[in-house]
């Protein structure tokens, strides 16, 4: 097909405002799914995105439209991410596209999110056509978002176009839209291939499929590739489009998205954003801006029981074949016995990877409190990174200053809620920047907050203090010095590496007096007396104590059936198994879990 005939397309929203409703229908209306087979939410395939109800993975569909104008259009949709954790796979696959449909809640109005999303797109000179969703909710009101849309992202929005997502109205002006305002591709149709790889998964029975977006030239199955950051030559075995399965063409020609197949074994060979060209004909230059995946957030995980160890690492393993900003590595914990420690991309992906070893693989694991990547420099000269607060150098080793990653994060709230905002970022160490009000009732503050105070609980505490009605989204913008200590826990004298932290000087004592209280109330008391204690190096700084109590579970039942009573210390034991043994006291497994939600 002639380039003047395709449209390449992503759709751009905040959380819940109505994306893949939207793609839904766009997939109804062109046929390109049958009624029978209409599921809500095609493109958001993985169960727990359906249930969690956001879109993990950037996907790709080719749809076919008779536009009013007698011609049959290419419709190419990409599906971004609608995440922070994801915000380097949204740019990529907006580097595939002319043009963005935004998507506006019409009760909701602009997010942070779309305010985002929205530069990112207009960073890559796209063409955006707003979209003013939901106009059938009691609580919509068009013309206080077409301001929004004007005043706070300085789009105009006259003409955008409104649609019913839920109730199927506005689909087919949205397909016109399409076609009139987002350009058509313009690339060289004979130059030397140039395409970009926007996103891969692995396929149990294909092997690896990468999706790709052709720029100059075309590809044809049979030619021989090479990946342009690793210099890896491969034969294309087969191409073609998502429709929305894979159907195969044979060829890609200039100006589409579809996807390519080439024996690679792991998605790490095709990494998102990297340029594909000919072995033989090169093309001059590749793309801009690629870059390899990068972890953010660190954690250890640990299977409860030792023995899964072998199965959680062929889990992490298959999650890895799709998933290239998974990293692992084996690492032991006095405490907690064999494991991997993770890196993940954010809070949101470790919760998703976590969520998906429990249920997909069905390994009960504790993880670690989450840790991101600090900087060490020494008074030699030298420095090193470490992400496990284990590895943090004791006093007296010549260290010199530690530096933490801070990040930009922009908050969009009700103004009655600034106060409550400024106070939350206070508490966790911002640095406030800016604040503005984008209309009479919402303002945009803007702070520099560590990165390790945000991966914690910052979107839970944000939620409840603004009721739900703030929007957060970030950028990092490197590293700085902090004053930052290793708190370790010590039960009966004995460290415990998995309730080991590193935090703010000015924080730890806090900290480690809210750790020691609640091990106080979850381990239970034993023969002797238990001392919980919190410390820096030598320095004790917070002391609880467990008193000593002997625990007869068979009092209740004296004189009563010998069975009975066997039943309660089988229990029992039972129980125990469930505990991990430090020195001569013995730690439930909720004790970790819950000393990581307090941190
Ligand atoms: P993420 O995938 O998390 O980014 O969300 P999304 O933007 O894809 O939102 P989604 O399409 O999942 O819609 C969110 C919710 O809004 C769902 O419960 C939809 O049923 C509902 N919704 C979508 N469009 C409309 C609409 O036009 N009207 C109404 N009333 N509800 C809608």
């Amino acid at each position: 097909m002639l380039q003047k005939f395709k449209r390449n397309f992503s759709i751009i929203a905040h959380i819940d405002h109505g994306k893949s409703t939207i793609a839904d229908r766009l997939l109804q209306v062109t046929g390109t799914v049958s009624e029978r087979d209409m599921k809500a939410q095609v493109l958001d395939s993985m169960d727990l995105e359906r249930e969690k109800g956001i879109t993990i993975k950037a996907q790709a569909v080719t749809l076919y439209y008779d536009a009013k104008d007698g011609n049959r259009y290419e419709l190419n949709l990409i599906d971004t991410p609608g995440h922070v954790d994801f915000i380097y796979e949204v740019s990529r696959s907006l580097a595939a596209c002319e043009g963005a449909i935004l998507v506006v809640d019409a009760a909701q109005g602009v997010e942070a999110q779309t305010l985002a999303n929205v530069y990112l797109a207009l960073e890559n000179d796209l063409e955006v056509v707003p979209v003013i969703n939901k106009i059938d909710l009691p609580a919509a009101d068009v013309d206080k978002v077409k301001n929004e849309i004007e005043d706070v992202i300085g789009l105009p929005a006259d003409d955008a176009v409104l649609t019913s997502a839920k109730a199927g109205i506005g689909i087919e002006e949205l397909l016109e839209a399409i076609i009139e305002r987002i350009p058509a591709p313009e690339h060289q149709e004979e130059g030397p291939l140039k395409a970009l790889i926007f996103d891969s998964h692995f396929d149990d029975y294909r092997g690896v499929i990468t999706y790709v977006r052709v720029l100059d030239g075309c590809i044809k199955k049979g030619d021989k590739i090479k990946i342009w950051s690793t210099g890896k030559e491969l034969e294309i075995l087969e191409c073609g489009v998502f429709s929305p399965v894979m159907k195969s063409t044979g060829e890609l020609s200039s100006g589409s998205v579809g996807y390519i197949i080439t024996g690679v074994k792991t998605i790490q060979d095709t990494q998102v954003g990297d340029t594909i060209t000919h072995a033989k004909k090169p093309c001059a230059e590749p793309l801009q801006g690629y870059r390899p995946a990068q972890s953010m957030v660190y954690a250890g995980l640990y299977p409860i029981s030792t023995d899964d160890y072998s199965d959680l690492r062929d889990a992490l393993e298959k999650l890895q074949l799709n998933d290239a900003s998974l990293s692992f590595v084996p690492e032991t914990s006095l405490a907690l016995g064999f494991g991997f420690r993770c890196g993940f991309l954010g809070l949101l992906h470790m919760e998703i990877i976590v969520e998906r070893l429990r249920r997909e693989y069905n390994i009960d694991l504790i993880s670690t409190s989450p840790s991101v990547e600090y900087r060490v420099h020494m008074e030699n000269g030298s420095s090193y990174t470490i992400d496990n607060p284990c590895e943090f150098p004791e006093a007296g080793s010549g260290k010199k200053a530690v530096e933490e990653p801070f990040i930009k994060g922009n908050i969009l709230v009700p103004k009655d809620y600034v106060g409550n905002v400024m106070e939350l970022c206070q508490e966790k160490r911002g640095v406030f920047i800016d604040m503005n009000y984008i209309d009479e009732n919402r303002a945009m503050i803007t702070y520099e907050l560590p990165l390790a105070e945000i991966v914690i609980d910052f979107y839970d505490k944000l939620k409840s203090r603004t009721r739900g009605y703030a929007s957060f989204e970030y950028e990092m913008i490197g590293y700085k010095e902090s004053k930052l200590v290793k708190v370790d826990i010590l039960v009966s004298g004995n460290p415990v590496d998995a309730f080991s932290f590193i935090s703010h000087a000015d924080h730890a004592s806090s900290r480690g007096r809210a750790i020691c209280e609640k091990l106080k109330e979850i381990i239970p008391r034993q023969q002797f007396e238990i001392p919980i204690q919190a410390a820096l190096g030598a320095k004790i700084i917070a002391r609880e104590t467990i008193r000593a109590f002997r625990k007869n579970v068979t009092a209740k039942c004296y004189g009563g059936d010998i069975t009975r009573k066997k039943k309660l210390l089988e229990k029992q034991k039972e129980g125990k198994k469930r505990m991990k043994q430090i020195g001569n006291v013995e730690i439930p497994q909720e004790a970790f879990v819950s000393v990581l939600k307090l941190n």
